[in-house]
C-alpha cells in the first residue's frame, strides 16, 4: 500500500510528508505534536506542526474523512465559518506493514478554544448566553446555506473572541449533508439535536462544579429547555 496524500492545495502535501504516518496517531512523539486545548472527541484528534502551520489530525475511517474533507470543502465554498480542510491521508502502513487508520486534516483555528477551556474559571451567565448566540448564528447560517449539521453541540463547534463578542465555528462536519434548500423538518431536527446535546454538556458543566450558581440554578431546573432558550433556537 502506497501512502497517498490528497490536499486542496500544491504545498501541503508536502509539507505533510514529514509526520510520521507509519505511527498511529496516538503515539506521536511529542516532539511531533503542539500542546494546545483540544475537545471531547470520539475519534483520536492531535496537533502538529506541518510546515509554517499548526494542523489538526484525526484518526477517521476512509469513507468518513473523504466525506468530511468534501463538506468543509463546503462549507468554505458557502462562505460558513468552519475550520478549513486541507488534505486526507490514506495508504498508511505501520513498520509492518499493517494498515493504520486514515486521517482527516485541517488547519488548526488560530486563537479558537474548545468550550471546556472557557469553562475553566466559573463562567457568567452572561458570558454563557454570548457563547450560545455565536452557536445560533452559525445554526442559521448553516440552514440558510443548506447544511444540515445532524451533530449540533458545544464539542463540535469552536469558539474565538472576536472584537468584544464571540464567533462560533463548525469543527465537526461528519454527519452535515448539503442541499440546496432545508426543509423546515431538517431545521427543526437540528435544532433538538442542538438542545439535546447543549442542556447534556451545560449539565455536565453543573456537575464539575464549571457554572455559575445562577446558571446552575437555570439548568437544574430546566435541563432540556435552558440552553436553547437562552441561546433563542427554541
Ligand atoms: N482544525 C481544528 N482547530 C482547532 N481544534 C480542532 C480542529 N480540529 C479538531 N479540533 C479539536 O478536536 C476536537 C475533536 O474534533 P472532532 O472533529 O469533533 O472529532 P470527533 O469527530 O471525534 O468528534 C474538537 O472539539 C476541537 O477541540
Ligand atoms: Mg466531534
Amino acid at each position: 500500500m502506497e501512502l497517498q496524500i490528497t490536499a486542496t492545495s500544491p504545498e501541503h502535501p508536502a509539507s505533510l510528508l514529514d509526520l510520521p504516518w507509519n505511527i498511529p496517531l496516538a503515539e506521536w512523539p511529542e516532539e511531533t505534536l503542539v500542546a494546545l486545548d483540544r475537545g471531547i472527541s470520539r475519534h483520536v484528534v492531535r496537533f502538529a506542526q506541518a510546515g509554517g502551520e499548526i494542523v489538526a489530525v484525526k484518526e477517521v475511517g476512509e469513507w468518513a474523512a473523504v466525506r468530511e474533507y468534501g463538506l468543509l470543502r463546503d462549507l468554505d465554498r458557502l462562505a460558513v465559518p468552519a475550520v478549513d480542510a486541507l488534505a486526507v491521508v490514506t495508504g498508511r502502513t505501520d513498520e509492518h506493514g499493517e494498515p493504520l487508520e486514515p486521517a482527516l486534516i485541517t488547519r488548526h483555528l488560530a486563537g479558537s478554544q474548545p468550550y471546556r477551556s472557557m469553562f475553566q474559571t466559573t463562567m457568567r451567565p452572561s458570558t454563557i448566553r454570548r457563547l450560545l448566540d455565536a452557536l445560533a448564528v452559525l445554526l442559521v447560517r448553516l440552514h440558510l446555506a443548506g447544511f444540515a449539521w445532524g451533530d449540533c453541540s458545544l464539542s463540535n463547534t469552536l469558539f474565538r473572541r472576536d472584537a468584544g463578542a464571540y464567533a462560533a465555528y463548525l469543527v465537526d462536519a461528519e454527519t452535515g449533508q448539503v442541499q440546496p434548500r432545508l426543509t423546515s423538518g431538517q431545521r427543526e431536527y437540528d435544532i433538538e439535536v442542538a438542545r439535546v446535546n447543549i442542556a447534556g454538556e451545560l449539565m455536565d458543566l453543573e456537575a464539575s462544579g464549571s457554572l455559575h450558581p445562577r446558571s446552575t440554578r437555570c439548568s437544574s431546573a430546566r435541563p432540556s429547555s435552558s440552553a436553547t432558550a437562552t441561546c433563542g433556537m427554541s
